[in-house]
């Protein structure tokens, strides 16, 4: 599956703008992520495969709003043949808590890290005096993601895990993240 043919899957599925702008933010964070990955590891990771993943991951959300349980298994049903095994497993395991897909690969555990991750920044960024993406820091969000009330549904754990699942801390994994959301930035629906 292409990026393209990918694009066009998630709209047939997902009509809200602010979802699918959720799933390019999650593109471009695990593209940054792969790369940062694979230039740690030296391992080659398939930047394509991780930019899929984030591409289609929340896919069927609008029609598993009520049914968290089937959340990804809907999708999976729809699309599974068409997507590389390895991308949909990681979609399943950012999911786990009900599909019991548990994260296993980098690729897993960069989705599951950075989808919450980037909901967090999203939100650092719609506080801002000017409401400019890039007028966030790292800084902003460190302190932010210490303090429970501000964007509460957030998990904090499932960010923190970059640490333990890809021996990334969390000061660089926030900074990797916010930089890719910064530079796609009116992607996004903000000002450049
Ligand atoms: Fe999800
Ligand atoms: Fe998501």
């Amino acid at each position: 599956m292409t990026r393209q043919e990918a694009l066009q899957t998630l709209q047939v599925y997902t009509k809200a703008p602010n979802l699918v702008r959720h799933h390019l933010a999650v593109e471009a964070a695990m593209r940054a992520i792969c790369k940062i990955h694979s230039a740690r590891t030296h391992n080659f990771e398939n930047e394509e495969m991780w930019a899929i993943a984030g591409l289609l991951h929340d896919a069927d959300y609008e029609l598993t709003r009520n049914t968290p349980e089937r959340h990804t298994l809907y999708l999976e049903e729809k699309i599974g043949k068409a997507l590389p095994k390895e991308v949909l497993y990681a979609i399943k395991a950012h999911n786990y808590k009900y599909t019991k897909a548990t994260p296993i690969s980098a690729m897993d555990w960069a989705l599951y890290t950075c989808d919450e991750l980037t909901g967090f920044v999203i939100a650092a960024a719609l506080i801002q005096k000017d409401k400019k993406i890039s007028s966030v820091t790292v800084e902003f969000i460190l302190k932010k993601l210490g303090e429970p009330s501000f964007a509460k549904s957030v998990d904090r754990a499932q960010i923190q895990a970059c640490e333990q699942s890809l021996k990334i801390p969390l000061d660089q994994y926030v900074g990797i993240v916010l930089a890719a959301l910064q530079g796609i930035a009116t992607d996004l629906g903000f000002e450049a």
